[in-house]
């Protein structure tokens, strides 16, 4: 049976029981919380949720939809599409289950004579949600199921809702038995491939809270009316029916892998993985014109990125198959001609969607064959360096010159069995973001490319901060950016940028980083978005710098946002010790000592601070330490309060910079040792830090020093490490730890004389070959020629010394003096001529050319003197005949032909 009309069929049914055929609402509907419609009831929404009165009792639509979500499983199974249409009933307060029941039964199972899919009962499988007696009576009496065929299941399979507070319910859902060669026995609830799910009921009777049933936590109450909500899989429902292998194969689809069949002039069916490129090439491919046709244009943020990613794979699969040809054009001509008797605007408008698809990819190839390069380049030089890991600043160049999209770069590198340094890949993004941002700033001389935080500056005023007190607050998303430009949502990998009405979070300033943590919240499904950095860009504006890893965030969403409290307190606890150390360095070195900046970091700090006098002698640092650790001791409470600036200076407190009179201020005190004016964080009481260590004191310009420290955990860590470090020496060296300094500084002097005794030793003993070396001269026409190997591993100098002193021994002769020592793999030579020989015309550099290249080496020098090394020590008995053979032929001599 064909698609098209199993859609026909689907719509009839349920025309012919009262509803009315409502056609498919675009893919981009007007829902800030989606970023494609993915359900036939988007449309609907309002009615479910008691928004607008239904203009009809009942309805009936076939729904465009797409999903992505799970676009790395396309053509890998038989049932992944990211474009599919969803036939749906509805009912908005008429029928409820015994009707949905009946009319989805009636449909299913049908004669193909009378109307019906005509699938055979008998291998109808359904599931239930867990309680749900009454849809099993119902499927028993109505259907005739028997019991072993009908399945609970809990909410997360059996519980349907809209991710948001609203209307939800119970569902139910049709599965079609394909057969034991497909998998095992024991229905949907064994095997979900073996057991095809083709429809969901969904009973819509609850109102959802914020939190889901799916879950486990209770509706907050019920509904007015009860509604149905349906969704069945058309694409299934045409697999099954044609008999066919996939979804991909159905007569839809299967035409765009012909037309690539003959673009490439493969056959499908041939190869495994070339299959899959095939089947990814006609989802996509589907999916793309149906998605352009709803007016979305690629881009690299949000709706537009998804259709540049399934353009880009297109174009990519294709030159996988060997076509390196526009293809979009032809494939977007099979999909109009498939779909436009369902979608007619495809064929009325397909010269505006094929133009949208060509130009993508005559894009993507300008640089698709160059970014290949450069990435086989790449994955070839990690491969060969023994690594998994492609760098980040290569995929970053793949992105940035060659338009690869990030996810394509990850799948190739997969193809290879590699990974990518994603964090390198965005941190580089980032920089460049970053770039931009300064750039347009100051060539605008005005704040434009802060724009969309100011629009939601102006809209929903300043960030509420509570972090100071709460460390996790309810809030809601008023702000969402990707790339710097207001998003409705952002899916799954993305990064993005939040601002919330209220925050805990504490955005990097006054040298406190910033806390991480996590934005969860029940929208849409769920969705959970890491925050690694928090900025404020704009005065009075937090922005939470993070990635989406769950679900979908979307905008408007009420939220859970949670700092991480260990980060936060650590944090805290290295700037109410940063406090103390300033208040110390004060009273030891006298107001002079005023900050100059800091660093306030989990567990450490950085305190910088002008010191005219130079270094803090080391007693002073000891006195310090001491001091603000008893300070701890002491359990001072710590207090934060606003007063003005003209009574926090009254009172002491210690200002930095950029408060105007006038200002409201916060002052921040531990106890009556530190009064200072300052916007962080802090713990309660100075006993929470436990322990302050500094550790070094060193200077980082004209009269300004650092000290850096450890607090909390983090020094006593420190502090236990050194504990064994010191433990262990004092075992090693049979020494009390008081000892050891003496001890240590006595072996490192006796080792030193050991050392230099060594090495007079071996000088001594090289030299004593001199002898030998000489006397084992023999004549090559007149020279006396010394060529040996020397013993192993004597350095270059001791050669020279050797070489020298056997000349000597060689005394008025003409004599050439050619000594070879080897470490390891590699080689040193020495040759030295004596006068005589020079008189001769024979130059040791000139001598170096015969015999380099038996020991692959290289080198040269003065007449009397040439030294060079080499990677063949194998070759020292060649290099010494080549050395005799250039004696006799003279070619060692300099100037003219030697004559002897
Ligand atoms: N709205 C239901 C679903 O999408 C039918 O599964």
């Amino acid at each position: 049976m064909e698609t098209h009309e199993i859609s026909r069929r689907f719509t009839d049914h349920f025309v012919k029981a009262g509803h009315t055929r409502v056609p498919s609402a675009s893919l981009i509907l007007d829902d800030p919380t989606l970023l494609f419609v993915n359900a036939g009831m988007v449309q609907f929404k309002p009615y479910f949720l008691g928004e607008a009165p239904p203009p009809y009792p009942r309805a009936t639509s076939i729904q465009k939809c797409v999903r992505t979500g799970d676009i790395e499983e396309v053509g890998k199974t038989t049932r992944h599409n990211t474009f599919f249409q969803m036939a749906g009933n509805f009912s908005f307060g008429d029928y409820f289950k015994a009707g949905a029941i009946e009319h989805a039964w009636t449909l299913v199972t049908g004669s193909q004579d009378s109307g019906g899919y005509g699938f055979n009962p008998d291998r109808i499988w359904v599931t239930v949600y867990q309680d749900d007696d009454e849809a099993i009576r119902l499927w028993q009496e109505i259907a005739g199921l028997p019991l072993e065929r009908i399945q609970r299941r809990d909410g997360r399979d059996n519980y349907w809702d809209m991710g948001v507070p609203g209307p939800g319910g119970p569902c139910s859902e049709i599965y079609y038995d394909r057969g034991p060669e497909h998998g095992k026995d024991g229905g949907p609830v064994v095997d979900e491939d073996r057991y095809l799910e083709i429809w969901n009921l969904v009973f819509m009777q609850d109102i959802r809270g914020e939190q889901s049933p799916k879950y486990g936590y209770p509706p907050i109450g019920e509904l007015p009316n009860k509604n149905i909500d349906t969704g069945m899989g058309i694409e299934r429902v045409a697999y099954l029916l044609q008999g066919v292998a996939n979804v991909y194969e159905t007569d839809l689809v299967r035409p765009v892998i012909a037309r690539a069949e003959e673009l490439s002039g493969l056959k499908y069916g041939a190869d495994p993985v070339n299959d899959v490129r095939f089947r990814v090439i006609a989802d996509h491919a589907r999916s793309g014109v149906m998605i352009i046709g709803d007016g979305v244009t690629p881009s690299n943020e949000a709706r537009g990125y998804v259709l540049r990613r399934l353009l880009r794979r297109i174009v990519r699969s294709s030159r996988l198959l060997g076509v390196h040809e526009p293809v979009l054009g032809a494939f977007a001509e099979v999909v109009r001609d498939e779909m436009s008797p369902s979608y007619p605007e495809l064929a009325t408008d397909f010269h505006r969607i094929s133009a949208v698809m060509r130009a993508e990819e005559e894009a993507f190839l300008q640089t698709l064959t160059s970014g290949e390069r450069i990435f086989d380049l790449a994955a070839k030089s990690v491969k060969q360096s023994g690594g998994a890991q492609l760098p980040g600043d290569q995929a970053f160049a793949l992105h940035d010159t060659y338009g690869f999209p990030i996810d394509l770069t990850l799948e190739m590198a997969a193809e290879q069995g590699l990974t990518v340094d994603e964090a390198g890949f965005r941190r580089l993004m980032d920089e460049q973001r970053n770039r931009a941002k300064a750039d347009a700033a100051s060539r605008k001389t005005g704040h434009g490319d802060l724009s969309a935080y100011r629009a939601v500056l102006d809209a929903h005023g300043s960030t509420s901060f509570l972090g100071y007190t709460d460390l996790a607050t309810e809030s809601r998303i008023v702000g969402l950016l990707v790339g710097g430009a207001s998003v409705p949502a952002a899916g799954t990998g993305q990064d993005v940028e939040v601002l919330l009405d209220r925050s805990p979070f504490y955005a990097e300033g006054g040298g406190q980083q910033a806390d991480s943590g996590e934005i969860r919240g029940s929208a849409n499904g769920g969705f959970r978005i890491e925050i690694q950095d928090v900025q404020t860009p704009v005065p009075g504006l937090n922005v939470h710098r993070g990635r989406v890893v769950e679900g979908e965030a979307l905008l408007d969403a009420e939220v859970h946002a949670e700092v991480d409290v260990t980060r936060r307190q650590a944090i805290s606890r290295a700037h109410s010790a940063t406090h103390l150390v300033h208040a110390g360095m004060r009273r030891a070195l006298g107001d002079s000592a005023a900050q100059a900046g800091s660093l306030n970091a989990p567990g450490r700090l950085r305190f910088d601070f002008t010191s005219p006098a130079g270094a803090v002698p080391p007693s002073v640092l000891a006195d310090v330490e001491d001091e603000v650790n008893a300070v701890l001791l002491d359990d001072h409470e710590v207090r934060a309060f606003v007063t003005t600036l003209d009574e926090a200076r009254k009172m002491g407190a210690m200002a930095l910079f950029g408060e105007r009179y006038g200002d409201a201020v916060r002052v921040v005190e531990i106890g009556d040792y530190s009064r200072e004016l300052c916007g962080g964080t802090h713990v309660h009481r100075s006993g929470q830090l436990g322990v302050i260590k500094l550790l070094s004191e060193a200077s980082i310009g004209a009269g300004v020093r650092r000290v850096e420290a450890l607090v909390g955990l983090d020094a006593f860590r420190f502090l236990a490490k050194e504990h064994v470090l010191v433990s262990q020496l004092s075992e090693q060296f049979k020494a009390r730890p008081e000892e050891l300094p003496d001890r240590i500084g006595a072996v490192v002097e006796r080792l030193r004389d050991a050392e230099r005794e060594l090495e007079k030793v071996r000088a001594e003993a090289v030299l004593s070959s001199a002898g030998a070396l000489a006397d084992g001269a023999e004549d090559i026409d007149g020279v006396a020629l010394v060529a040996a190997a020397a013993p192993d591993g004597v350095p270059g100098n001791d050669l020279r010394a050797l070489a020298s002193d056997v000349r000597g021994r060689l005394g008025a002769r003409p004599g050439v003096v050619a000594l070879f020592s080897a470490t390891g793999d590699k080689l040193s030579f020495v040759v030295a001529t004596t006068e005589a020989a020079r008189g001769k015309g024979l130059a040791a550099g000139k001598l170096v050319p015969s015999f380099a290249a038996a020991i692959g080496g290289r080198g040269g020098g003065k007449p009397d003197l040439a030294q060079g090394g080499g990677t063949n020590p194998a070759g020292v008995p060649d290099a010494v005949a080549a050395l005799r053979a250039a004696l006799r032929d003279g070619s060692g001599a300099s100037g003219t032909r030697a004559s002897g």
